[in-house]
């Protein structure tokens, strides 16, 4: 199984800002996944308006990948605002955020939303990275699994195997996004193992953990059997913390 680290950094960075944070912490990361015997990918996501600044010196390392945070399901025309997977990836987005709970929960994205998304982004040759995950009313009401596996089979809804075995999904507990209140890794794992159960093409497509990783409890998320990576918001803004994510996946990943 590959180890992904992905950073989303949402609605933060202008274009300059962006560059000099590539800037920050490119070359170190190159370092980290040159020295690494693993299979670990490593992506970033930032927003629309800073992936044509990023994308040379993300290139230059050859490897790590440039992602985006949202995309529309159509190709082109009437839908104001919005961007296409072909204007992704004619800036060479080669991953997409798709099913944030942001989107969901701000922007009324709802499952059917994000199957066709999902849909258009493989049919168009992207990695799409499916974001699931329950508010904290659903977790006090013991629906976390319940939740997480409807919003799962609705995002792989009308998939085959082999278009399955191309995504990356994310489970992000909404109440631990950007709170500081990580979710507790062996739990975490007990609901990623109902999201891989879920469907027989999940086995090994990676499943990324997300919501207030930091360097100082990756690792215990890495050490869990159903955890595959991080999807990281906070952290990933910080050069120093994010060289120090890439570093504890590789060595999870060749350990
Ligand atoms: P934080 O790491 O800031 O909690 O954000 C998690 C997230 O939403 C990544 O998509």
């Amino acid at each position: 199984m590959r180890t992904v680290v992905a950073g989303n950094w949402k609605m933060n960075e202008t274009a300059g800002q962006a560059s000099e944070l590539v800037a920050a912490f490119a070359p170190r990361v190159g370092e980290v996944l040159a020295g690494a015997n693993g299979g670990i990918d490593v992506v970033v996501a930032p927003p629309f308006t800073a992936l044509a600044a990023v994308a040379p010196a993300l290139a230059r390392t050859g490897r790590v990948a440039l992602g985006a945070q949202n995309m529309h399901w159509d190709l082109s025309g009437a839908f104001t605002g919005e961007i296409s997977a072909p204007m992704l990836l004619d800036l060479g987005v080669t991953y997409v955020i798709l099913g944030h709970s942001e989107r969901r929960q701000y922007f009324g994205e709802t499952d059917e939303a994000v199957n066709r998304k999902v849909k258009t982004a493989l049919a168009q040759g992207l990695h799409p990275i499916v974001a699931v995950g329950e508010t904290l009313g659903e977790r006090e009401d013991g629906r976390t699994r319940d939740r997480v596996v409807t919003q799962t089979r609705a995002a792989l809804d009308g998939l085959n195997e082999d278009e399955i075995a191309r995504l990356i999904l994310a489970y992000e507990p909404i109440w631990a996004i950007g709170t500081g209140k990580n979710c507790d890794a062996a739990e975490a794992d007990g609901v990623m193992a109902g999201i891989r159960a879920c469907h027989g093409a999940l086995r090994d497509v990676p499943i990324l953990y997300g919501g207030s990783v930091k360097p100082d409890n990756f690792a215990a998320y890495l050490a869990q059997p159903n955890v595959d990576g991080g999807l990281i918001g906070g952290a990933s803004l910080d050069a120093n913390a994010f060289v120090e994510l890439v570093r504890l996946a590789a060595a999870a990943a060749s350990g």
